[in-house]
């Protein structure tokens, strides 16, 4: 192949419950993860050169394009694990909004996972671009498999779910993001948590089973995010926009370590208006209207 092009979808967690620090620093989490579909676009062309160029047009034009970019490692984590003597240049246009808590930077690198991986004919099943996925991030699995799933582990372990609805999704982004080890942290010092060897997390078991129903509602009830107060300690804007929304939509949270906020809606045509309502009232955000569950990293088009 010489060029192949790839999607792979940002995230919104329904349920994220946080245990205390394990030794290696990473907190035990119990989470659903739901793709919606706003997705990036991640195009690999093949080069002789055997090294790896990243650009980066949309959303993330000022993002660093050296190693400490997820996509651009992705690639060069493939290409040294495999022994691929050619090399790629990598485009991503980007749509999921920076630093935003949607796992758009696992999204990249999953998408350029799935494109290399039919680039270079390495052809690598679902499971082993799942443990590569797992070294670059712990959201990246997810972002692999999309739709909904239960994560466990720091988040890399994943179940499938059965959605029992569509959910409308109204996403208000920030122009400040927001960094998730900064917001761990912050969990952390609040919680009063030290690292620990045995940790307990809080379960899911509860939303788990209204999924698999079609009511919004109960959902909407369910819906919980422990490290919220942590984002809205290191940014107290955030509680204020939450404030604000009141009882627009079903229900509200926090996506992730935040600032996105995502408002739950009853249906589609209700999500349109609560967008063209948010839109008005916080001229100060970027207001997204998504819809989920979504597919995870595919390929488009390769040739
Ligand atoms: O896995 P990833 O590199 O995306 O994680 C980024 C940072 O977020 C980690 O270095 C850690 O500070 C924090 N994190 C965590 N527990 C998790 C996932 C991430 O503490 N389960």
């Amino acid at each position: 192949m010489h060029y192949v092009l790839a999607s792979a979808p940002a995230k919104i967690n329904l349920a994220l419950r946080v245990g205390p620090p394990r030794l290696d620093g990473f907190h035990p989490l119990d989470t659903v993860f739901e793709a919606v579909d706003v997705f990036d676009d991640i195009e690999v062309t093949r080069t002789a050169e055997p090294t790896v160029t990243l650009t980066i047009s949309g959303l993330g034009e000022d993002l660093p394009t050296d190693k400490s970019n997820l996509a651009r490692a992705a690639a060069e984590l493939l290409q040294e694990r495999y022994d691929v003597a050619a090399g790629a240049h990598v485009h991503v246009t980007k749509r999921i909004p920076v630093a935003g808590g949607l796992a758009g930077g696992s999204a990249d690198a999953a998408g350029t996972l799935v494109a290399c991986n039919v680039l270079w004919g390495l052809d690598l099943d679902a499971a082993e671009l799942l443990r590569i996925g797992a070294e670059l991030g712990s959201d990246v699995p997810f972002a692999l498999t999309g739709n909904l799933a239960h994560g466990t582990g720091r988040g890399e372990v994943l179940e499938a779910l059965k959605p029992g609805a569509m959910h409308c999704w109204v996403l208000l982004t920030n122009p400040r993001g927001l960094s998730t080890p900064e917001v761990f942290r912050e969990f952390d010092a609040i919680m009063g948590y030290e690292r620990v060897s045995e940790t307990l997390v809080p379960d899911t078991v509860a939303l788990r089973d209204v999924l698999a129903s079609p009511q919004i509602t109960a959902l909407g009830d369910l819906m919980v995010n422990d490290l919220a107060e942590a984002a809205f300690s290191l940014r107290p804007d955030l509680r204020k926009i939450v404030a604000r929304i009141g009882t627009l939509g079903v229900a509200t949270i926090l996506s992730g370590s935040g600032p996105t906020i995502a408002i739950l809606a009853e249906d589609f045509s209700t999500a349109d208006a609560i967008a063209g309502t948010a839109k008005r009232a916080f001229p100060e955000l970027g207001v997204v209207r998504a819809n989920g569950p979504a597919a995870g990293a595919h390929v488009r088009v390769a040739r």
